[in-house]
């Protein structure tokens, strides 16, 4: 019955792809209390890979009770947990029902590639009636009040009242011969910059009001031209596709409007606000932004692609910011923080870059998990690119701040190849056995391992690319293929960031790291020899936990953490940066991404028939 002490905490939730953690953090950052918990990975099939909704939830209350309950035999109050962020895995599916709340099917995991059948479908669809991109919020704006954006159809003639200019593939306005067209505005830019000059442009319109504008997009650019990211196995809309296409009780559920689709944040946030009294259905901007079904202009769910995927709008969650008050957790759900406010969600990737403090354009961050990820900040402007990255939000730092947009080059397996070895091929007992097993050789004895166990993301973008071991002699020993496997994934790492340094025109000087594999030295230093760059890595790696507990706090209004000041986070988690600098001479260098690139290229469309 001691006393206990009040302090002011923020705590984060962080449900990754195979443990959910809650880490309590102090201002600046340390850890204060923790709790983690793996939970099981259904792997019915090669290639799929489920999770149970109900064990998401499981975990999470497992987490936060135990972490809560360690905070108080440290002698501090419940009450010092002021709010909670809520991080995730990204693009991993969820459908339950409204009337139950329970989940209707095994939520679908992100690297689940069982989809490809539904990919090539779109590709085939998107080939052969395109996407009407028509309504998109953007062309809305900045067109004279009396020329509207409609969804006339291509047979529609010009010249009359209720017209359609179309615009062709080129982004010309196609005209029928009778000067419509032109006075309107040679280009649909034109049309743009009328909101500056209304008057002129109404003139030009000539009086035909309501002009139609009709924009159709063929192939593949029609989706990255609205959504950043392309059609692929990976995002959500396949994956909610092919569970009405198979799962029967879901199938139903969206044709009874019973249907509630979300990625993991939406998922567990309805949980901890209390189903039972018909929990919040949201999912923060940045989940939304790996759907396939926003516009990443007007950050809303874009009825043309609601349209193309056959997905009702009744089943999709409000769109929300990354930071604000959405609402407060519920006692229904059995933890010791009811009435605490969630104030924080941000896809896992996204709030590593922020937990690494790379608010500002041109910073970058690596987070090696089960897969890597490299997120580029771009700013206000969302950067499109044209060598296979994806573009996508960074965060919104609250429900009226401007969105902040990266680059992103995803590679789908890095701690995922340690387990495979460790798992599969008994090569190793422990991860952290890693090192001293590739550390036991002094390079890979040319080895390369290509880890394209369910094809290659960015950025090569082959889904039929195979796993692929080269290079092998009787001179190779299992040390050198975990060498390989280690450099495997800082081959890819500075591939992309090749990418990013092409597109961005910056070159990058040093490279903010976390996740798993980021403890063994080993990798890291590889990844600074391959890539050329400084390797920064802190003492304290959570920074996925950290980038939701910053964006909770920064909509709380605690610590004085503002997102948009870069300089009031200056005492955060700034203890122990241990840098990696190069240590291969540029010539070398060149040589092994070389040899790298012609291994990629054997593994290169392993599976096309
Ligand atoms: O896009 C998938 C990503 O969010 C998964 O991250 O850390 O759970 O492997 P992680």
């Amino acid at each position: 019955n001691r006393e206990l002490r009040q302090g002011q905490f923020i705590g984060s939730l962080d449900c990754g792809t195979t443990s959910t953690r809650f880490i309590i953090f102090d201002k600046r950052a340390k850890i204060i209390a923790e709790h983690q918990t793996e939970f099981e990975q259904i792997l019915p099939h090669a290639g799929w890979h489920e999770h149970d909704p109900e064990a998401l939830v499981d975990a999470m209350t497992e987490c936060i009770n135990k972490a809560v309950e360690k905070l108080e035999w440290m002698g501090w109050s419940r009450k010092s947990i002021k709010g909670i962020g809520i991080t995730n895995q990204r693009e991993t599916t969820v459908c339950w029902s409204r009337t139950t709340g329970k989940p209707l099917c095994n939520a679908i995991v992100w690297d689940d590639s069982r989809t490809l059948g539904v990919v090539r479908e779109y590709e085939k669809k998107l080939e052969e009636e395109g996407l009407d991109i028509d309504d998109e919020e953007e062309d809305l704006k900045g067109v004279p009040e009396d020329v509207e954006i409609g969804t006339g159809g291509e047979e529609a003639a010009f010249g009359e009242k209720g017209d359609v200019v179309v615009e062709n593939e080129d982004g010309q306005v196609e005209s029928d011969g009778d000067g419509l067209a032109e006075k309107v505005g040679a280009k649909l830019e034109n049309l743009g910059l009328a909101q500056k000059d209304k008057e002129a442009k109404k003139g030009q319109a000539n009086g035909n009001a309501d002009v139609h504008v009709h924009k159709k997009r063929k192939g593949k650019e029609g989706i990255v031209d609205v959504t950043g990211i392309p059609l692929s196995t990976y995002f959500s809309a396949i994956k909610l596709r092919w569970m009405l296409d198979h799962q029967k009780q879901v199938h139903e559920a969206h044709e009874n409007d019973d249907l509630m689709f979300g990625t993991v944040d939406t998922w567990l946030v309805y949980a901890l606000t209390g189903r039972e009294q018909g929990g919040l259905h949201i999912m923060d901007v940045t989940n939304a932004s790996r759907t396939l079904l926003i516009s990443l202009k007007t950050l809303q769910w874009h009825p043309p692609l609601l349209r193309f995927f056959g997905i009702r709008p009744s089943v999709l969650p409000k769109i929300v910011s990354s930071s604000e008050i959405y609402g407060t957790i519920s006692e229904s759900i059995g933890t010791p923080l009811s009435t605490v406010p969630i104030a924080g969600i941000v896809g896992d990737q996204q709030a590593a870059l922020v937990g690494n403090k790379c608010l500002r354009k041109g910073e970058a961050k690596c987070t090696y998990g089960t897969g890597a990820f490299v997120l580029f900040n771009t700013g206000e402007e969302c950067v499109r690119s044209n060598y296979g990255l994806i573009s996508t939000v960074a965060f919104q730092a609250g429900p009226d701040a401007k969105p902040v947009y990266a680059l992103e080059g995803s590679i789908a397996v890095a701690g995922s190849a340690i387990k495979w070895l460790r798992d599969q091929m008994n090569l190793i007992e422990e991860s952290s056995d890693m090192d001293i097993l590739a550390g036991s050789v002094a390079d890979t004895g040319g080895v390369y391992f290509v880890t394209a166990f369910s094809g290659l993301l960015a950025p090569y973008w082959d889904r039929e690319a195979s796993g692929t071991i080269i290079g092998l002699t009787s001179y190779t020993t299992s040390a050198h293929i975990a060498r390989a496997t280690l450099e495997a994934v800082c081959f890819q790492t500075r591939a992309v960031l090749d990418v990013i340094e092409k597109e961005s025109q910056t070159t990058l000087e040093t490279l903010k790291v976390d996740g798993g594999v980021t403890n063994s030295d080993l990798a890291m230093q590889l990844q600074a020899n391959i890539g050329g760059f400084n390797v920064a890595r802190p003492a304290m790696r959570e920074s996925t936990a950290l980038g939701s507990a910053l964006l909770a706090a920064n909509a709380l209004k605690l610590f004085g953490w503002d997102l948009t000041r870069p300089e009031t986070l200056a005492d955060v988690n700034t203890a122990g940066v241990h840098v990696f600098e190069p240590e291969l001479e540029e010539k070398d260098r060149k040589k092994a991404i070389k040899g790298w690139e012609r291994a990629v290229s054997r593994a290169s469309k392993w599976h096309e028939e």
